[in-house]
């Protein structure tokens, strides 16, 4: 569809991922008509009140965003002059969202389809669809059916009568959204544009060819790990456990009789996701929790060490294969899966999931743009890095440019009123 690109060359856009682990907010400008954009600033901060991208306790969420959005707003103030931040994509974490199919049919109008028909049917399934306790994320048509006709991907042009859109909708706990807004509000943001935190992982690491061919993006937080399968361009499903590193790290902790922090130490250090003969032999130090010398520390073998870590990521990567299969989507024609997420970074984590998942597993790259610090092009920042994407190439994708279009109207002004009505 040919909907405005919504920034021109010289606007400024911010994004804001509020994970379990930490909080990023980058901000991007634009440096054409076109959507090409480079990075001027980057914060990022250790999390506080967020459990599994859930935000628990809101004044301390609310101040661990105003120091990563802060340090953003200076890392930019180099390059813009006098920018007040304004307008934030905001990561919609898959503990909070669900994917829902639904479909729409239109009369056409003309004889040939058009954007109208189009925009008509898609905001008239969304006026269907809205309900009081979440809000629409993702319109995405996956399907067009013209007079009983199957399987049409691009339908503009095309006679015919009567159409049928297959439409993936993603939406949101309206709680959720509103503590989040609650938070955003304090920082004078104002929230443009959400999208599925998975959704925005696979925009920014999975290559044209994969979102083409089909392909399974996993994202592996600290408290969530959640996933999005992708075909024809379009994202089919996306889902999400309440599971992450975080979990890894709390499991040695337990079985090693360790504190949390340094079991976080010894699982970047030393962990695997799959252990070998020689970790049979290789003896690590681990200090026992409260004791402060030598004598509390134990020795343990490497091996004992990842057998904890291949066991909660088994798990994981389990629940994501019962969560796929359960989804109904078709995620067995896709053959790629793509990890990212900060606990992608585990050594041998692509062998254990292709194992556990059927599929040719990659770890995402090093994500290229310029103007991003390299501190910041890990995979742990492929969400904030997807959510400009998102914003700059998919306004056809977003509930309120589809509403604002068609005859539902009122439902642009709800959502834009909810989004405002804590100013
Ligand atoms: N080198 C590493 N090896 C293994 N795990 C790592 C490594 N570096 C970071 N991690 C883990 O990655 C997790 C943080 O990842 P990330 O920053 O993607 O999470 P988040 O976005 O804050 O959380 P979520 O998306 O779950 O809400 C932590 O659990 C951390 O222990
Ligand atoms: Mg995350």
């Amino acid at each position: 569809m040919s909907f405005k690109q919504p920034l021109k060359a010289g606007a400024v856009i911010a994004t804001l991922d509020v994970g379990s682990s930490k909080i990023a907010c980058f901000i991007a400008q634009m440096t054409d008509d076109e959507g090409g954009f480079e990075i001027v600033g980057v914060g990022h901060q250790a999390s506080q009140g967020v459990k599994s991208g859930i935000i628990i306790d809101i004044n301390l969420a609310e101040s661990a965003i105003a120091h990563s959005v802060h340090a953003a707003e200076k890392m930019a103030s180099r390059v813009i002059k006098g920018y007040p931040l304004r307008d934030v994509v905001l990561a919609v974490p898959a503990t909070s969202s669900e994917s829902h199919f639904v479909d729409a049919h239109v009369q056409m109008m003309r004889q040939n389809v058009t954007e109208n028909d189009v925009r008509r049917a898609l905001a008239k399934a969304q006026v269907k669809a809205q309900k009081e306790d979440r809000e629409i994320v993702h319109t995405i048509p996956v399907d067009y059916v013209l007079d009983g006709h199957r399987g049409i991907q691009n339908p503009y042009g095309m006679s015919g009568q009567l159409m049928d859109i297959d439409i993936h909708m993603l939406d949101a706990d309206f709680a959720h959204l509103k503590h989040i807004s609650q938070c955003t509000e304090q920082n004078h943001l104002d929230i443009v544009s959400l999208c599925s935190s998975p959704y925005a992982a696979g925009l920014s690491t999975l290559v044209d060819d994969e979102i083409e061919l089909g392909s399974i993006v996993i994202d592996m937080g600290a408290g969530v790990t959640s996933y999005a399968v992708f075909q024809s361009g379009r994202l089919l499903f996306a889902g999400g456990v309440p599971v992450g590193g975080q979990h890894i790290t709390s499991d040695i902790a337990h079985g090693l009789t360790t504190s949390l922090a340094d079991a976080e130490r010894l699982k970047t250090l030393y962990g695997s996701a799959l252990a070998t003969i020689s970790d049979e032999h290789e003896y690590i130090d681990v200090p026992m929790v409260g004791e402060q010398n030598a004598r509390g520390e134990q020795h343990v073998t490497r091996a004992l060490l990842i057998n904890i870590i291949q066991a909660r990521l088994e798990e994981i990567f389990e629940m994501v294969r019962q969560g796929l299969e359960d989804s109904g989507v078709e995620a067995s024609i896709c053959r790629r899966v793509v990890l990212t997420g900060g606990a992608s970074l585990m050594p041998s984590i692509p062998e254990l999931a292709q194992k556990i998942l059927g599929k040719q597993v990659r770890c995402a790259q090093t994500l290229k743009v310029k103007g991003l610090p390299d501190a910041t092009s890990g995979p742990a920042f492929a969400v904030s890095m997807g959510l400009i994407s998102y914003y700059t190439q998919r306004p056809y994708e977003m509930p309120m440019e589809i509403a604002s279009y068609g005859e539902s109207k009122s439902f642009a002004e709800r959502f834009k009123g909810w989004f405002k009505e804590n100013w």
